[in-house]
């Protein structure tokens, strides 16, 4: 239980990884805000998934790339937490279209913006008054496609890459108000929307990684419940691969 008595919210926790995120930080005492904003089944199935193992979870809507929805999640997690959230999780994503220089646009750019440097922003804008009072950890996720470069993805990579320095840079100027803020990089996960991908292409990514196995949700739970703990106290602006040594460095 090395999370009891803190609160998170997770930002796209309905399904895929942050479902597991949201199952990891509660398994460990946390209790979580499963953030969503078009399925809301979906996100009421996996808050109970939650309760059924016996821990605390409340699926909230709300657009994290809005103003409004995101000063409105926060307020309404607060209120059904009775504290303010401690463990910040942006982990929520649109569509990812990979898209060749030709067929990108600024639009298609702006769309990964939006989720990747925006709402974050407008989340710990809202979270800051609480979290400079008592301190908090903020996790933003990442990818490995900011080491690897993929081309015909630059629009997704750009918005990822953007997370790298927003990182260090929230890290610097909140270190002295015991917020940590660090970015994990997961690799490639198959999770519902992957359904498509045909096993060729599975094969092909797992043969180039040193652990020698795609990825699990679970993965990216534990490393997140690793950075919300106080087994990273002194660990801050950090980039964490999460992808069984398919990428090295930053
Ligand atoms: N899976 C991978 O292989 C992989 C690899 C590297 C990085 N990542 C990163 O990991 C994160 C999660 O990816 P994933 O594959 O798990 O995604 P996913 O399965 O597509 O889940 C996306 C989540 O975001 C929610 N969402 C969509 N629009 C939203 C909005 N406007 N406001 C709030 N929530 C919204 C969705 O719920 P609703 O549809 O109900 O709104 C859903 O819960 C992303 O940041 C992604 O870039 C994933």
């Amino acid at each position: 239980m090395r999370l009891k008595g803190k609160t998170a919210l997770v930002t796209g926790g309905s399904r895929g990884l942050g479902k597991a995120v949201c199952a990891s930080l509660a398994a460990e005492g946390a209790k979580v805000i499963i953030n969503y904003f078009h399925n809301s089944s979906q996100a009421n199935d996996a808050a109970e998934e939650i309760r059924q193992q016996g821990g605390t979870a409340f699926a909230v809507k709300g657009d994290v790339t809005d103003e409004k929805g995101a000063a409105s999640l926060i307020a309404e997690s607060k209120q059904l937490l009775q504290q303010p959230v401690d463990i910040l999780v942006n982990n929520a994503t649109g569509p990812q279209p990979e898209l060749s220089l030709e067929e990108a646009s600024w639009k298609d750019y702006e769309d990964q913006l939006v989720f990747f440097v925006k709402a974050p922003l407008l989340l710990m804008k809202a979270v800051l008054p609480d979290m400079k009072e008592s301190g908090g950890s903020v996790i933003n996720i990442g990818s490995e496609v900011v080491q690897l470069g993929n081309s015909s993805f630059s629009n997704y990579v750009t918005a990822k890459s953007a997370m790298l320095g927003m990182t260090r840079s929230w890290a610097s100027e909140l270190g002295a108000y015991g917020i940590r803020v660090n970015l994990l990089n997961p690799g490639f996960v198959p999770v519902e929307r992957h359904e498509g991908v045909g096993q060729d292409a599975l094969m092909a990514y797992q043969k180039n990684v040193p652990l020698g196995r795609m990825g699990i949700p679970a993965d990216i739970g534990s490393a997140c419940v690793f950075l919300a703990s106080d087994e990273s106290s002194f660990i801050t602006g950090q980039s964490l691969s999460v992808n069984g040594g398919n990428t090295f460095g930053i």
